[in-house]
């Protein structure tokens, strides 16, 4: 998301005559997109900034600028601590961030933190590279609380996009031939234009271009319709694969995050999905160590992670942030205790991984080649449309942008080896469902 947001900082600046320069040593302006999810990532935007008051003290009119869901939560606080920033510009005020960098040219600081109920930047055209994947960001803000979270009091209320805007984005992408798009938002289920739901926008999105894959993040499991499932399903070209937060897998924990389903409404879901979509894959978020989190209810998340067997997880440990509902809960899980269950929940989800993984060896998969991999330029790397990283020797006939079919031979807990055995032949317009 921050990524997304900083395309569109960029199709703002570049607006006013701002270049990028990969140089930082040559930046008049330098600006970090900040994300406050958990204390880690504040550290290190700290970290950051002590490097930067090097530059600083050489340059002293540099103008050092935060961005993002940190200038939202720490504001002035963040201008008086930390000397050299210059500006705090939070999520819902890029569109003034030229006026602000002109006030810190001029010596003052610029500070802009009001949110909205209405800005999207639908009309921003974001800064994007020329490439195989982009992000489009088709909602801003969250209106869920969950408890441990500081989403909706850094980016505000739940906003979206007009559908048509999005349509147009789509189109401009894939004349620009990328074959790639991730519609995201907070909570993209809840995406509503003018009675379109998410699955009509998806839908449109899909119809595009049949070449072009649609990806979309992150579903949260109350809002996941039906409808929205047969819409995967009957389009090709949407990704069979779903980013589906659990969180816990202890009811009692659940309704204290505030989460509004409970674990067998989740399984529920899982079961439908996989029904619906014939080989679809699962990613989740896990916190470890929440507020009261007993043993049991650890075992509980383990128990869930073995029953839906994960493609994938973001794995985290329990982050207190002020503000939220669950910052007046007693943090009563020693670091040690959140960091041995952390390390259970990743041990494990590696096993599945592992276990998912083999299954696919002998199979062929469609993959979008993305470019060399990471270790060699003798081997490229792409992903399947269940968004499994697949590594398989450069032919001469394939570039950046093909689709292929790949035999898998090996796999790892994280990544799918196998070898070419065709160029894929699209458009594949025909639907998924018999
Ligand atoms: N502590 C730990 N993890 C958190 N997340 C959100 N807030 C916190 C927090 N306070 C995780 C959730 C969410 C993901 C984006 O970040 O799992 O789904
Ligand atoms: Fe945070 Fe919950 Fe909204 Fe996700 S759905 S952004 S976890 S409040």
């Amino acid at each position: 998301m921050n990524l997304a947001d900083s395309e569109v900082v960029m199709g703002i600046l570049k607006s006013n005559g701002y270049e990028a320069t990969e140089d930082l040593n040559k930046a008049n302006v330098v600006l970090l997109n900040t994300c406050s999810v958990r204390d880690n990532a504040e550290q290190r935007i700290y970290g950051r900034l002590g490097n930067l008051s090097e530059l600083k003290n050489k340059k002293k009119d540099t103008v050092i600028g935060i961005l993002g869901c940190m200038a939202e939560r720490l504001r002035e606080d963040l201008i008086e601590k930390k000397k050299i920033v210059d500006l705090v510009v939070g999520p819902d005020e890029y569109r003034r961030l030229p006026e602000f960098i002109d006030t810190a040219f001029a010596g003052e600081k610029g500070i802009g933190v009001k949110l909205s109920r209405t800005e999207t930047y639908e009309d921003i055209i974001p800064f994007r590279e020329e490439g195989i994947s982009a992000w489009l960001s088709v909602m801003r803000g969250c209106n869920k609380f969950c408890s441990f979270c500081v989403v909706p009091y850094t980016r505000g209320r739940e906003r979206s996009r007009s559908l048509s805007s999005i349509v147009d984005e789509v189109k401009q992408l894939s004349d620009r031939n990328f074959r790639e798009v991730t519609l995201l938002g907070q909570n993209v289920n809840s995406y509503n234009d003018s009675g379109n739901d998410f699955a009509d926008l998806l839908a449109a999105a899909a119809k595009v271009d049949s070449n072009m894959r649609i990806r979309f993040t992150t579903s949260h499991p109350q809002d996941l319709s039906d409808k929205l499932l047969y819409t995967i399903a009957e389009h090709n070209n949407i990704c069979n694969y779903i980013h589906l937060p659990v969180q816990s897998g202890s009811n009692r924990i659940l309704e204290l995050m505030n989460r509004t389903y409970t674990i067998e409404h989740y399984l529920g879901l899982i079961d439908k999905a996989r029904k619906l979509i014939p080989g679809v894959s699962f990613s989740t978020d896990i916190i470890s160590g929440f507020p009261s989190e007993t043993f049991e209810d650890h075992l509980m998340t383990l128990d869930v992670m073995q029953k839906v067997r994960y493609d994938g997880a973001y794995m985290f440990k329990y982050s207190p942030r002020e503000g939220t509902k669950a910052y007046k809960m007693e943090d009563d899980v020693t670091e040690d205790e959140k960091a041995k269950r952390l390390n259970d929940i990743i041990e494990l989800q590696q096993s599945v991984s592992y276990e998912v993984n083999q299954e696919t060896i002998g199979k062929e998969e469609t993959v979008l080649v993305e470019g060399f991999s990471r270790k060699s330029d003798e081997y490229f790397s792409g992903r399947t449309d269940t968004n499994k990283v697949v590594v398989f020797p450069v032919a001469s006939n394939i570039k950046v942008g093909d689709y292929v079919n790949v035999k898998i031979n090996r796999a790892t807990s994280a990544t799918l080896f196998g070898g070419i055995i065709q160029v894929e032949v699209l458009p594949k317009a025909e639907t998924k469902l018999k």
